[in-house]
Formats: C-alpha cells, structure tokens, sequence
C-alpha cells in the first residue's frame, strides 16, 4: 500500500536521489539531455539544498512510500501552490505520483485554500490535464506549464437533498 507522510531528517539522501534521477531519466522532453540544463535543475536537490527544503517553514516536504521504499517525493509551497512531484524511475506508472498528488491537494484543500497551483513540466503535463488540472497562460512562450486546479465546494448534506431551496435562499441573501 503506497502511503504519504511528511519527509523526516533520515530520508534526506534518499530524496535527493529520487529527484535527481527523476529530473535525469525522466525529464528529457524538458531538458533535452543538456548538461547545462540538468545541473541548473538539479543542483538545489543535492542532500544539502533537500536539507534546506526540509527545514523550510514554507516548505511541507512529503514522501510516497511503500513500506520502506520511497517511490516519489512531493512538496507544498506556501500553502497552495505543489513545489515537487517527482517519482523514482524505477517506480513509474505504478501509482505513486497519483496517490502524492491527491494527498496534496486534500492537504491544500483541508488548510482552506479553493485552489490551488503549480508549474508542470512538458513530461507531465498530460498527468496533471487528466486530473482536473487547467493550463492558466496556454498560448505563452515557456519553460513550464502553469497550471491551477479549482477545488469543488462541498456541499452540506442539506444542500445535497435540496440545491434549488439552497440556491434560492442564498440568492435572496438570508442565511
Ligand atoms: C508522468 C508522471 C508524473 C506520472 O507519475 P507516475 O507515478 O509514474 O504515474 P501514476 O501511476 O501515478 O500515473 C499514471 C499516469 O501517468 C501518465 N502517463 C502514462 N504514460 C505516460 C507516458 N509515457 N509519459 C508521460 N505520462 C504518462 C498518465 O496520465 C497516467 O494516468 P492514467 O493511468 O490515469 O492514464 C511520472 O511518470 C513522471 O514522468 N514524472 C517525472 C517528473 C515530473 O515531470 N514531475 C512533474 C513535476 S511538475
């Protein structure tokens, strides 16, 4: 079973390599194997710069794992915005970036935020559309994809039995 948790200390190295390679072997789309490109990318994820990420207050930094296997590494930025989404390679297509994602939007979602937001790469961009994830600039020049996904409002069990009282009621201004 593929459970999420906050990263702790004893996974910093482990979460550097699984960016790292995440970044390297499964990113090409985005970097097209320039060296230059990769290590720009790359260089804030060594264990020092996940260290830091860790010990930022901003930063919730969050693992996938399966048992005591980590198979993809997330974090939440400010509240609402998904900083990191990046699966092991040799643990793709097997669940993992999906199950981080929900938990990260029900994470977002339960601090109260309507919405959220973040910047996809070429390489994932189909995974976030089909996910009820909506390109923000589609039509501009880029090295990301922004993107931002409206979370549904829940309704009342109320309101659920009786929307057309709900709505009429909320219309007319009383509570
Ligand atoms: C694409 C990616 C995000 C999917 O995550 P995963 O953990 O491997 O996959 P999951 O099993 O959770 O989800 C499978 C989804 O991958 C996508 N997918 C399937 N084959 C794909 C392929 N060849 N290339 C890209 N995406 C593919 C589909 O959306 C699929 O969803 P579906 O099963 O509903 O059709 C991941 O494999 C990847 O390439 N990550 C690289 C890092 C990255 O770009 N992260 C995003 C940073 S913003």
């Amino acid at each position: 079973m593929i459970v999420v948790r906050p990263a702790r200390e004893a996974d910093v190295p482990e979460v550097s390599r699984v960016l790292t390679d995440s970044i390297v072997e499964l990113c090409s789309l985005d970097h097209g194997n320039d060296p230059a490109v990769i290590e720009v990318w790359t260089r804030n994820k060594s264990e020092d710069g996940v260290r830091a990420m860790l010990l930022n207050p901003a930063n919730a930094l969050l693992v996938a794992t399966e048992g005591d296997v980590l198979l993809a590494v997330g974090c939440i930025v400010d509240g609402d915005s998904i900083g990191l989404n990046y699966v092991d390679p040799r643990h793709r297509f097997r669940g993992a970036s999906s199950a981080l994602l929900a938990d990260m939007e029900a994470r977002i979602k339960a601090a109260g935020h309507s919405a959220a937001q973040l910047t996809s790469t070429a390489t994932a961009r189909a995974f976030y559309l089909a996910r009820g994830w909506q390109e923000t600039d589609p039509g501009a020049p880029r090295t990301g994809y922004p993107m931002r996904k409206i979370f549904q409002v829940e309704r009342s069990p109320r309101q659920a039995r009786d929307p057309a009282a709900y709505r009429s009621r909320r219309s007319s201004g009383r509570t």
